[in-house]
């Protein structure tokens, strides 16, 4: 039996500028974050930086080939803020140009370009005046929204602003595991607070350039489980719920910040301070569609003591713990369970009423090797099959979800691991740049061709 899905459903991959790029000094680029970031000793697995990931700035158009020759019509791509405004405000014509002729050579090759204006790699020169914890940064998004609306906004329908501010915010900022790698959990909110008002301005920037554009923002969400179903448990997984699935989510939705997150988070005395009167309309932009990302669920655990640190990115989310995961595991120690998956997106279904849903990433890290040319990664077919079939599920219960996009088309640089983890559905020799079609990619080939499951 086939399970097919939506006639229209938009077929994808995606990938991340920084985790893919490389030429971090070429055409003016300026550096990002993420540069200074890798440049720290002990800061990422192995002293890895995004230089050269994996060429892409020099082999965008033999990447854009193979996504013709797989057939898959939807491409989800980053713009580097840094490429095309290398101090965060001024204008560099060559990293603009960079976009321009990916967008073309995209069309050109029957793809449909999806733009993410960030995925994380702020300009450093916008870091030494604060990074995000610095209001004056949601306006100055807006304005490069402006900027790469206007290059490219002739041909680009699909625009999302900020990819997974919950990472951006409190991974960057909280425990400080990612790029600018500080640790101050109140400036973490705050810095949260102004990526959602920089989303909202520069969502008001995208409509009020007009075009058909459609406008989303791709946000992270685990669902949180527990193995003990009493009100302690409960408490936890409300707590980690709260942070993880609904900061963010709430006051796109225009409910503001719920309540009992706000009083979890009241002792760090940062958030409910930097709400200024009228931040929350801002925020509260009309989406088209929103974007999801989904990898792996939660697990979470009360502690004996309310008060004590919990060991999520934000310790002062106190009193709870999440646990380590189980079952079937990633290479990245991330728990498999495509049911979890079909519970978010149905829970998603009716907490956005109205709201269509993409997925913008889901995909899984495993140890491949290429033998004989060829990679018979079968975890991760398996992996994208059951995934694939617990949207399929949530569809058929009524889920309106209009597209999928397989995280990710290259194996890059996966952040704080480095290039130890390999996302790709296509194999890279980071020696050689040589690139081999996965089984996964053949597999995923033949859904899209399908649309639907064999
Ligand atoms: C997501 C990121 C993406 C990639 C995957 C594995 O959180 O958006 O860049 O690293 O995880």
């Amino acid at each position: 039996m086939t399970r097919s899905f939506p006639a229209g459903f938009r077929w994808g991959t995606a990938t991340a500028a920084y985790q893919i790029e490389g030429s971090t000094t070429a055409d003016g680029r300026g550096p990002s974050i993420w540069d200074t970031f890798t440049a720290r000793t002990g800061r990422v697995l192995d002293d890895a930086t995004g230089d050269p990931a994996c060429d892409h700035y020099r082999r965008y158009r033999e990447d854009v080939a193979l996504l013709s020759e797989l057939g898959v019509p939807y491409y989800r791509f980053s713009v580097a803020w840094s490429r095309v405004m290398p101090d965060g405000r001024t204008i560099e014509p060559r990293g603009l140009a960079f976009y321009d002729r990916l967008v073309d050579t995209l069309l050109e090759h029957g793809v449909t370009p999806m733009v993410t204006l960030y995925h994380w790699d702020l300009p450093e020169a916008l870091q030494a005046e604060g990074g995000w914890p610095n209001r004056d940064l949601a306006g100055l998004f807006a304005d490069y929204a402006a900027t790469v609306h206007k290059a490219l906004g002739d041909r680009v329908r699909q625009w999302t602003t900020i990819n997974e501010p919950f990472c951006a915010a409190f991974i960057g900022y909280g425990n400080g595991d990612h790029a600018p790698g500080l640790r101050d959990e109140g400036a973490a909110l705050v810095a949260g607070h102004n990526l959602m008002l920089a989303h909202g301005q520069a969502a008001q920037v995208l409509r009020a350039n007009g075009g058909e554009q459609e406008v989303s923002i791709v946000l992270n969400f685990a669902p949180v489980l527990t193995d003990v179903d009493d009100a302690a448990h409960r408490e936890a997984a409300r707590k980690f719920d709260f942070l993880h699935n609904r900061f963010f989510l709430d006051p796109l939705l225009g409910r503001g910040y719920p309540p009992e997150l706000l009083a979890d988070l009241a002792h760090l005395g940062t958030l409910e301070a930097a709400i200024a009167d009228g931040d929350l309309e801002i925020i509260a932009q009309p989406l088209d569609v929103l974007g999801v990302n989904y990898y792996a669920p939660a697990r979470a655990v009360p502690l004996d003591d309310p008060e004590a640190d919990s060991n999520c990115p934000l310790p002062g989310l106190r009193g709870m713990d999440v646990t380590p995961p189980r079952g079937d595991l990633t290479s990245l120690g991330w728990e498999q369970r495509p049911e979890s998956f079909t519970d978010l997106l149905l829970w998603l279904h009716g907490h956005c009423p109205g709201l269509p849903l993409v997925i913008a990433e889901n995909g899984a890290a495993f140890v491949d090797e290429v033998v004989d040319g060829r990679v018979r990664d079968t975890d991760r077919v398996r992996y994208f099959a059951e995934h694939l079939a617990a949207v399929h599920t949530a569809i058929e219960r009524g889920a309106d979800i209009r597209g999928y996009m397989a995280w990710s088309l290259l194996d890059n640089f996966e952040w704080a691991m480095g290039y130890t983890q390999r996302f790709g559905i296509v194999h890279v020799d980071f020696e050689t740049q040589e690139r081999v079609l996965k089984d996964s990619a053949l597999f995923y080939a033949d859904v899209v061709a399908r649309n639907g499951l064999p």
